[in-house]
């Protein structure tokens, strides 16, 4: 964040809080020129500050970015933007009143493989959506303060509201479970259900020995797959699908399965973390509206939320509108 902010031309990063000392000693000692201090609260409270951008445990977001925004400072928070809905709401409220900016970072928002298939399902390329289905699993980090939803699957969270323009879950089903003493889940698995034959699945562990970071995207016309992990061909197109004729009876069922082309589109070479802070920039200089903006932040919540509850009783179904 330091690097990126400090690499955004229209921005000058002038303090950096940290209540690790060696973290601080190691940004001391790559920035001579920034000030440093312990706690952010001086950051906030520094009035020759006009932003601030809080990468804390996803547990003080909410605190620390409402006494920035009562302080007057334009917000961007790390992912996610806090730990409920109503916490967003609250945010988004008084960022309002206070006429500031207040942002996430939802990163894969900034890269060229995500952007590339924001354009497929927009220009119509892949049909209607019927599918999304992701998988990102490694092993570790275990965070002992959130769960692995909050951790990893409000990146797959971002990536679906971005790509289908903000389409909305009507229901939200998960299950998952925490094999350490710790009660928080290491591995689950989210389903979101639409008005429509939408689908879309999730999955995130901390506990699985390879890193996958693989989406499918399903459309009525061509399927997609993402692989985060491939070094440049991370999108494949694949002209692919299925047709079913209607049948007058049950075991006449006639379907029509079609294999064609593979197309490897090329990406935009992009910082995503630079695109993020110059995201932010814009915002607060040029009034732009950010692509990880408030309404994607409460979004996701909205569905981590409903998510937990799930978690917290099976898999039961939680409504969501
Ligand atoms: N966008 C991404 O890809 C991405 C990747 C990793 C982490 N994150 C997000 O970044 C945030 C932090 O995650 P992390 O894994 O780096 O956590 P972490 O616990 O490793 O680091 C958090 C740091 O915040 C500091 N801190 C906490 N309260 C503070 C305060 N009041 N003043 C000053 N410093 C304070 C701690 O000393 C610590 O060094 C989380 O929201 C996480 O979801 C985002």
């Amino acid at each position: 964040m330091v690097r990126n902010f400090s690499a955004a031309s229209r921005a000058r990063v002038t303090a950096v809080a940290d209540l690790d000392d060696a973290r601080l000693a190691r940004i001391q000692s790559m920035y001579p020129a920034i000030q440093t201090c312990k706690d952010g609260i001086d950051i906030i409270n520094n009035p020759a500050i006009d932003a601030v951008v809080l990468a804390t445990p996803i547990n003080t977001h909410f605190a620390l970015a409402k006494s920035a925004l009562l302080a007057g400072k334009h917000v961007m928070v790390e992912k996610p933007l806090a730990t409920s809905r109503n916490e967003v709401l609250e945010l988004i409220e008084i960022a309002e009143k206070m006429n500031k900016v207040i942002m996430v970072d939802h990163t894969f928002l900034y890269t060229g493989a995500v952007n590339k298939i924001k354009d497929l399902v927009s220009s119509g390329e892949l049909g209607d959506l019927q599918y999304f289905d992701s998988t990102r699993i490694n092993l570790g980090l275990f965070n002992p303060n959130w769960s692995v939803i909050w951790d990893l699957a409000v990146h797959d969270l971002s990536i679906f509201d971005y790509i289908s323009n903000g389409k909305k879950p009507i229901a939200v089903s998960a299950t998952g479970i925490s094999h350490t003493k710790m009660p928080i889940e290491d591995i689950a698995y989210i389903t979101l259900f639409f008005n429509d034959s939408t689908i879309a699945h999730i999955t995130s562990s901390w506990i699985s020995p390879v890193k996958i970071r693989k989406t499918l995207i399903g459309g009525t016309k061509k399927m997609a797959i993402y692989d985060d992990v491939e070094p440049t061909e991370k999108v494949k197109v694949y002209d692919s699908g299925f047709s079913v004729e209607s049948p007058e009876e049950v075991h006449k069922w006639l379907i029509d399965y079609r294999f064609g082309d593979i197309h490897i589109p090329k990406l935009a070479q992009t910082e995503a973390l630079l695109g993020v802070a110059n995201d932010f920039v814009g915002a607060i200089l040029d009034g732009t509206k950010p692509k990880s903006d408030f309404n994607s932040g409460l979004n996701v919540v909205t569905i981590l939320e409903a998510a937990q509850k799930s978690i917290n009783n099976k898999g039961a179904l939680q409504n969501l509108e």
